[in-house]
Order: structure tokens, then C-alpha cells, then sequence
């Protein structure tokens, strides 16, 4: 069987990355009878560069017609400093998520008991740490209606959202929450926020059909204190899409590195994988970028997509014996590393005895 991967680096050290995760993949694929087939396609500043569109059609065809999505990273300082740009990297992410209906950004955080010395946090605090947030990724301030305007004195941007965009992500959260150790937490502004309120509303209706989740609810900026007091009081986190974008950032701290974590963005057909870090321009092409949350993005990938949980965990456990072998990238030991690419052979390498 033959299943068909839309792959897109993207910008910055996406490239680079994801070249280390393909290498791990390819070993599985050379494995198991399921056999990888990878098509390329532009995203990001490279697609304007090449296209002028961040989201071009060819790209758009790619990903409807594939089985499932690696995404590397988006964003070029370019952009960033000119608040004037007419076209950004970004707003191709943003098309794409909505094109393909992806609305539920799923963010596992976990320490690893190797990297717990690097994180900023202290150690008792780090004790159990496993969470996951699910974070709205279709709407909310993100793609609520914006302008500014014409004397460029005012600007505006809306935060809406529709009862049947907070339902159907709260249902994968309370699904996942029952997987788990059943507690949900909503994280919220609803002192001060309609949207917010209307989550509150949602989320207290769904809960009744949950018994056994034990539900809270938190103010974003008291859940933003709590995430580094107290982060393994939490198990699922829902929460809509700013906050989400917010959260996850600072929890991903928390771990040691930005390096480490993946994530799936989930919805109504095909999903697509991503680390959570960005593009990183000032590394890029120096092959000192860590490519584990890309490889765990393609782990996650092929269980999530193609139910190869086996082999997931085969990835898994690679990565975890390269951490406590300490065949790392510079982010997580600055003193004894190695490069991207050693880093992927590594674990490839690893794959490959782990699978027999
Ligand atoms: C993320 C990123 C994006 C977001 C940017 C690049 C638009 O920060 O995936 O978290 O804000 O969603
Ligand atoms: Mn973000």
C-alpha cells in the first residue's frame, strides 16, 4: 500500500529539518508495507519568491490529493520588519489552515526526564509534566474581519466565533480527555470577553455528556502563571485560537527546548504535522537546527494518518535513546553537540536496529 505525503518545507530551517525527518521515514517506509510517496510543494516566503502567492494553487492541489501533510516552518524576517507588506509568508499558513478545514491545532508537551537540567524551570516543578493542548485553529481574532483605516490612524481586528466552531474542537478535547486522565480545562477570557463567554457556554453543554471528564475553566492570564507553577496539574487544554498561539509558545519552554515538540492540525478530511517551532532565519542553512520535533511531527504523522502505532513508538523511543545518548543539536547541549544532519542519521540509524 502506498500512501502519498504532501511535503512542505517552508522557509527558513524547514528545509533542513525536514530533510532529517524524510530520512526516518524512508527507513520505515523501506520496512513496513507501507511505502512512502513524497511530493514536494512550495509554501511561505519561498512560494512568493517563486510565485508570488504564499499558498499557490499548485500547492493547494498537492495537499487535497495526499494522504497527509508534513509542514516544516513559515516566516522571513523580511516581512516581519515591514508592516507595510502586501502579501505575507504567514497569510499562506493562515489560507491553508482554512482551506483544508483544519480546526483543531493539537500541542502535546512533555519533559523528558534527559532534558529536564535545560529547562528554565525548576526540577520538583517538571515532576509528571504531560499535557495536551487543543488549540482553535480556524477562527477567532485570527480571521475575524480587520482593516485599518484610510488615514491609517485606526485600525481594527474582530474576534468572532460560531457555536459550531467551539463545538467540534470541544468534542475531540472531551474525546481525548477520556483517553487520558480525564480532565478538561477551558482556557478563557470570559470576564471580559463575549466569545469567551460563549466558549464557557459550549463547553458547560458538552460537559454533560462527559461525566466522567472533570471540567475547569481558567482566565488566560491566570492559566499563563499556571502552565510555569504548576504544569502538571493539567491534562487537555482547550482553548480558542490566540490564546492557544500563545500558550503553547510559553509551555513549550517548559520541555527545555522549542526543538522538541510536534504537533497535528486536524479537521474535517486530511491532517497535516508540524513542529511547533518557526522558521528560525538565524540558523538557517548552518545544519545546527534540531530536527527531533520535525522527526515526532512525522511520527505523530504516520500513527494519527496512517495507524502505525508500531512504528510511531519505534520513532519515539530513537529519539528518546539519541537524547540520552546525547546526540543532540546545539539548543540542547551547547557543549558536546552534534549537526542537524548527524542528529537525523542518528535516529534513522536507530529506527532501523529498533524495527528488526
Ligand atoms: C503557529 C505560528 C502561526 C500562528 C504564525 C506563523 C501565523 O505562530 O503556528 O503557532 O500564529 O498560528
Ligand atoms: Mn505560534
Amino acid at each position: 500500500m502506498t500512501k502519498n505525503i504532501a511535503v512542505l518545507e517552508g522557509d527558513g530551517i524547514g528545509p533542513e529539518v525536514m530533510k532529517e525527518a524524510i530520512k526516518v521515514l524512508d527507513i520505515i517506509s523501506k520496512k513496513s508495507r507501507i511505502k512512502f510517496n513524497y511530493s514536494k510543494a512550495l509554501v511561505g516566503a519561498s512560494a512568493i519568491n517563486e510565485k508570488g502567492n504564499p499558498f499557490p494553487d499548485n500547492t493547494k492541489d498537492i495537499c487535497k490529493s495526499s494522504d497527509a501533510i508534513l509542514f516544516g516552518a513559515i516566516g522571513d524576517p523580511k516581512y516581519d520588519n515591514d508592516p507595510k507588506a502586501k502579501i505575507r509568508p504567514e497569510d499562506g499558513l493562515l489560507e491553508m489552515r482554512k482551506f483544508l478545514g483544519l480546526f483543531a491545532n493539537i500541542r502535546p508537551v512533555k519533559t523528558y526526564n534527559s532534558l529536564i537540567e535545560y529547562s528554565p524551570l525548576k526540577n520538583k516543578i517538571l515532576k509528571n509534566v504531560d499535557f495536551v493542548v487543543f488549540r482553535e485553529l480556524t477562527g477567532g481574532i485570527y480571521f475575524g474581519e480587520k482593516g485599518i483605516s484610510d488615514d491609517g490612524n485606526k485600525a481594527y481586528d474582530t474576534c468572532v466565533y460560531k457555536k459550531s466552531e467551539i463545538e467540534r474542537i470541544s468534542v475531540l478535547a472531551f474525546n481525548e480527555a477520556l483517553k487520558r486522565n480525564k480532565k478538561l480545562t477551558l482556557v478563557d477570557k470570559a470576564n471580559v470577553l463575549s466569545t469567551s463567554r460563549l466558549w464557557r457556554q459550549v463547553v458547560q453543554n458538552i460537559s454533560k455528556n462527559y461525566s466522567d471528564v472533570k471540567v475547569d475553566y481558567l482566565f488566560v492570564d491566570n492559566a499563563a502563571m499556571k502552565i510555569i507553577s504548576n504544569p502538571s496539574d493539567f491534562d487537555v487544554i482547550l482553548t480558542e485560537n490566540m490564546f492557544g498561539d500563545i500558550i503553547t509558545d510559553e509551555a513549550s519552554v517548559i520541555t527545555g527546548s522549542l526543538g522538541m515538540l510536534p504537533s497535528a492540525s486536524v479537521g474535517k478530511d486530511i491532517s497535516l504535522f508540524e513542529p511547533i517551532h518557526g522558521s528560525y532565519p538565524q540558523v538557517a542553512g548552518k545544519n545546527i537546527a534540531n530536527p527531533m520535533a520535525m522527526i515526532l511531527s512525522s511520527a505523530m504523522m504516520i500513527n494519527y494518518s496512517f495507524n502505525m502505532g508500531f512504528e510511531e513508538k519505534i520513532i519515539i523511543d530513537a529519539v528518546n535513546d539519541a537524547l540520552n545518548n546525547g546526540i543532540v543539536t546545539e539548543d540542547i547541549n551547547d557543549n558536546t553537540f552534534y549537526k542537524t544532519n548527524e542528529v537525523g542519521d542518528w535516529i534513522a540509524n536507530r529506527v532501523d536496529q529498533l524495527i528488526k
